[in-house]
């Protein structure tokens, strides 16, 4: 709040100016898209819609293969993915150049976690639950993909999961729309950072629109049927977020929603995106999605499938190809307006005038800039920093952990002690030639040098059925103080195209585990995978588990950190972990049913449990534990009952009661007691991650308005209704430390009455 009326005025004129300055300049350049507008032929305007890929990366189904030279020249081509670099780029873009009217071409790259240095994959990085942190990461990777010839990143994915199964969790921020709608906001505000325009700023592209994480099943690419009323609850929030944070452009999704492609679906793109959203930038469709529409039985051929999509909103056609063979015969026959057409063309162009590429087509191609700034020692400390603080820390018996680096011998064993590329994930941009990466085995050489003997056993494959190895990791085992062992996924085993039906530690890797286990010597085992896991004999049997996800270019030296106390891990999980595929789908939002599932410990009975299975999952949303402890005491609310225009204060101490320093995310949840529809046992409303030394208390602040007592009822409408709230405080959405309950009642105005 600014104190000052001075600096309240400067403030605001500043915010005015600014936003003079902004519209001066968006006006000048419908002025100049529109000069360029109309010197276009139908086919140069067709040409703007088509986008392919470069044929060196490949992310999608090979398409036929075009002369790309001849058609980039033709003006046939308004952008490129996966062609990268300074040199690539600008070499592509001369021939764009070449073309009658010079369009700059506009280039895209997957650079979901990183370009070069690698972050951890974006579900690892929302454990951190470090908003700013997760800012910064998207800041690093537009700052070195920009200083790669790159314009435009198809990234942040904000698809709402909450389906292990499906692979494509790890590039998502998981299952709360609260959590995930704030982290959109952020990965969007990294990646454009001052403004696209700027050398070290990339167009995001918001993905996949929508609701592609309900695929049925988990299976991607699957059918997705949801009522409006979970679609706006659920699923839109974190788009709108990222709209509302100015992302430059947004990707629609292979799925059909409720029978309709989402690449054909005018509700999404025009009513919702462009409508009522007021989305100026554009949409590009997902790879072939446009040509996919036949598979789906929604068009009859490319032919319909162009027609229906250019309709329904999607303004560039990616690699299917529909546009640039079929638009011009729509058109010319009157099935599509040519206003359509302008309108697609005209967002595009306005995105290329606000990137600077009509005044210097080549600002992006810089070989200095590359040399400077791409993989540079200050963006591989933030990304080790970012990996500490997505390791959850599941289990710690007896505190095994932190270990001491005072350890004769520590065994090593597992198939992901040495692996580079695994620690990149999926979605990792140029392995091999990105081969910087630290090993969880270099990371413990870093970290322990000549002090501590290190025995490596691989024990087992991470897929096959080997138990070859077995003998061998025992030995090392026997022979050491303490046992570290790695198992997991490999990096393609969880991303686009790997949904898995059995998500248990793949192959013999826990059985790998229970013979270590049967040594008697101290076990950490680490999990590194893309998505929860199913492993119960680990987690019912193991002293200390660490879930270290794909942790990037820095994993073995931020493992490193936390296993010998270097860091107190902070993490928390943002999905939950299922006991076993039977209970998907499962996450802490759930409703109440009438009636209840019993706790564990209780029969199931005539209720809405398994009478094979317990309700509890393996491991909950918000959980994650520390080397240290806290206490939260002294709940205060402000008020009891509040009216919509009020606010209720919520206030209580945190302290850290143990030996060490750390951080803790404070959670706060609400539930709407009763309403016109039944709501959720528990939502998140709130968080803050505090940092405490040892005995140090803080007293953390939150506020209830009426927006976090809102939702969507039966007409679609955001409203929040009268009644009593629950207001727990957790360390974990199982783990409640406060509670209290407050009113809302309806405005003092209309009780008068
Ligand atoms: C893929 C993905 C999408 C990606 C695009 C370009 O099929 O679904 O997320 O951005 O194609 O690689």
């Amino acid at each position: 709040m600014m104190k000052s009326p001075l600096i309240a005025f400067v403030f605001t004129v500043c915010i005015t100016v600014g936003g003079l300055e902004a519209a001066a300049r968006q006006k000048t350049i419908a002025r100049r898209v529109d000069s360029v507008l109309k010197l276009m032929t139908l086919d140069e305007k067709i040409g703007q819609l088509n986008q392919y890929s470069g044929r060196e990366e490949v992310t999608g189904p090979e398409s036929d293969k075009s002369d790309l030279v001849q058609e980039i020249k033709a003006g046939k081509v308004g952008s490129m993915l996966n062609v990268r670099g300074a040199v690539h780029t600008r070499r592509v873009q001369e021939l764009a150049l070449q073309s009658r009217l010079k369009i700059p071409l506009i280039f895209g790259q997957d650079v979901i976690h990183g370009y070069k240095v690698t972050f951890p994959i974006p579900l690892a990085e929302v454990a951190s639950w470090d908003l700013p942190a997760i800012e910064q990461g998207a800041r690093v990777a537009a700052i070195e993909a920009a200083a790669s010839g790159l314009h435009w990143t198809f990234a942040p994915m904000v698809d709402l999961s909450r389906d292990p199964r499906w692979g494509r969790v790890m590039e998502g921020a998981g299952e709360d729309t609260y959590l995930g709608s704030l982290v959109a906001k952020a990965r969007v505000q990294g990646f454009q950072g001052k403004g696209i325009g700027n050398t070290d700023a990339v167009m995001a592209c918001v993905k996949h629109f929508a609701a592609y994480g309900a695929a049925t099943g988990g299976r991607d690419y699957n059918s997705v049927d949801m009522s409006d009323r979970t679609l706006w609850e659920w699923y839109l929030p974190p788009f709108k977020a990222a709209a509302d944070a100015g992302a430059a452009t947004f990707m629609n999704s292979f799925n059909d929603l409720n029978g309709i492609p989402a690449t054909g679906n005018a509700y999404l793109q025009r009513d919702i995106l462009k409508g009522k959203w007021k989305f100026t930038g554009f949409v590009v469709s997902d790879w072939g999605s446009v040509g996919e529409m036949v598979n789906h039985g929604y068009v009859r051929d490319k032919y319909d499938a162009a027609a229906s999509a250019i309709r329904a909103g999607s303004d560039m056609d990616m690699e299917s190809r529909s546009y640039i063979t079929n638009l011009s015969k729509l058109v010319i026959e009157g099935k599509v307006p040519m206003t359509l057409i302008d309108d697609a063309v005209r967002r595009i162009l306005c995105k290329k005038f606000e990137l600077g590429l009509f005044d210097d087509p080549f600002r992006f191609s810089n070989t200095q800039r590359e040399t400077e700034l791409v993989g540079n020692i200050q963006h591989r400390a933030m990304a080790k920093d970012m990996a500490k603080k997505s390791i959850v820390l599941l289990k710690n018996e007896d505190g095994l952990l932190p270990l001491s680096k005072n350890t004769k011998t520590i065994a090593v064993i597992g198939p992901l002690v040495k692996s580079e590329e695994d620690m990149l994930g999926f979605w990792n941009v140029g392995w091999p030639d990105n081969s910087d990466v630290v090993s969880q085995w270099e990371g413990l050489q870093n970290k322990l040098g000549k002090n501590t003997k290190l025995l490596y056993a691989k024990g087992c494959e991470v897929k096959d059925t080997s138990r070859a190895g077995f003998a061998e990791a025992v030995a090392a085992a026997q022979s050491a103080d303490v046992v570290i062992v790695s198992v997991g996924e490999f990096r393609d085993m969880s991303g686009e195209a790997k949904s898995r039906a059995d998500i248990h530690l793949p192959g013999v890797q826990e059985e790998l585990i229970k013979v270590l286990h049967a040594t008697g010597k101290p076990l950490v085992v680490l999990v590194n995978a893309g998505r929860p896991l199913v492993f119960n004999y680990t987690a019912d049997n193991v002293a200390a588990i660490v879930y270290t996800w794909w942790l990037g270019s820095e994993a073995g030296n931020a493992i490193a950190d936390v296993l010998f106390g270097d860091y107190n891990p902070s993490g928390k999980l943002p999905m939950t972990f299922p006991r076993t595929e039977g209970q998907i789908p499962i996450y802490y939002n759930y409703l109440n049913t009438g009636r209840p599932a019993p706790d564990d410990d209780k029969p199931a009975g005539y209720r809405s449990g398994y009478i094979d299975l317990q309700k509890s999952p393996r491991y909950a949303f918000g959980y994650g534990l520390s080397y240290t402890s806290f206490t939260y005491s002294d709940l205060q609310l402000s008020k009891n009952a509040m009216y919509s225009k009020d606010s209720v204060v919520v206030t209580f101490k945190l302290t850290n009661t143990g030996k060490v320093a750390g951080e803790e995310v404070v959670q706060l949840y609400l539930r709407d007691e009763v309403a016109s529809l039944v709501r959720p046992m528990k939502e998140l409303k709130d968080f803050a991650k505090l940092s405490l030394q040892p005995g140090e208390s803080k007293t953390v602040r939150f506020v209830i308005n009426k927006e976090k007592l809102s939702f969507y009822n039966q007409q679609l409408q955001w409203v929040a209704e009268p009644g009593h709230f629950s207001l727990m405080i957790g360390s974990a959405s199982n783990d409640i430390k406060l509670k209290s309950r407050f009113e809302l009642k309806l405005s003092a105005v209309k009780q008068r009455k």
